[in-house]
């Protein structure tokens, strides 16, 4: 889709919430060498600090409270960001896109994940509530329009997309984590049983259990005002 936007030789990028870098690293590949890429996160993890290239720079910046690096920028891009910390930095974004600037950003959907197993799609919806019960949109994917559009941006484009596995690959890996990661507060917060948890935890180890991931939405729009 980065491609489809144009991003090539000469685009000023900026990625927020970088994670370990391997997007901007991505970019940095692309933009040649009058191109230039910043990726900040809040937690500049040795990962992300060792991303080395040459037109890529490493910044620590919190949204919340931290100036945006100086722009102006030809691409911002956010992926799985905005669904934790809200739609209000969105203006502060816009406002370091260049004119014709694009806007990317890409979240989830967690309404679109399934899978074959009952246990595992109850875990899914204790997992919805969790999101639900500490302030987070499960839904925030589908959200993403409207908050470009309000934003004054045009041209806006949309795509989404999900992907099918086993429990042995990526996907599987995707859903283990998960399940791993929010079982204590799912517990904690009485949003599944001991016996619904361990249900799942033994689908997500089955060979014939099949998995579909939350859609990952990404939105799109240019600044021409
Ligand atoms: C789920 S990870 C996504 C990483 C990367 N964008 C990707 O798609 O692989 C969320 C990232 O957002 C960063 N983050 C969370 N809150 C932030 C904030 N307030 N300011 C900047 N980065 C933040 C986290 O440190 C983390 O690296």
């Amino acid at each position: 889709m980065l491609v489809e936007l144009g991003v090539g030789p000469g685009w000023h990028c900026l990625e927020i919430g970088a994670g370990g870098g391997s997007m901007s690293a991505w970019v940095a590949s692309r933009v040649g060498p009058t191109g230039r890429v910043v990726a900040v996160d809040a937690d500049v993890t040795d990962e992300l600090r060792a991303v080395r290239l040459p037109r890529l720079e490493v910044e620590r910046c919190d949204l919340r409270t931290d100036e945006l690096p100086g722009g102006p920028f030809s691409l911002v891009y956010a992926r799985l960001v905005l669904g934790y910390i809200g739609d209000r930095v969105v203006p502060r974004l816009t406002a370091r896109l260049c004119r014709g600037g694009t806007l990317v950003i890409e979240d989830y959907d967690w309404y679109a994940a399934r899978t074959s197993s009952d246990p595992l799609n109850t875990a899914l919806a204790s997992y919805r509530r969790l999101l639900e019960s500490i302030g987070l949109d499960p839904r925030f994917g589908t959200r993403l329009q409207g908050i470009l559009r309000r934003a004054g941006l045009d041209a806006l484009g949309t795509c989404a997309r999900t992907r099918r596995g086993d429990t042995s690959g990526p996907v599987g890996r995707l859903f283990r984590r998960t399940l791993d990661t929010a079982a204590p507060a799912l517990l904690d917060r009485a949003l599944i049983t001991r016996r619904e948890l361990r249900a799942a935890l033994r689908a997500i180890e089955d060979p014939a259990t099949e998995l579909e991931t939350p859609a990952l939405v990404a939105c799109w729009g240019r600044r021409w005002r």
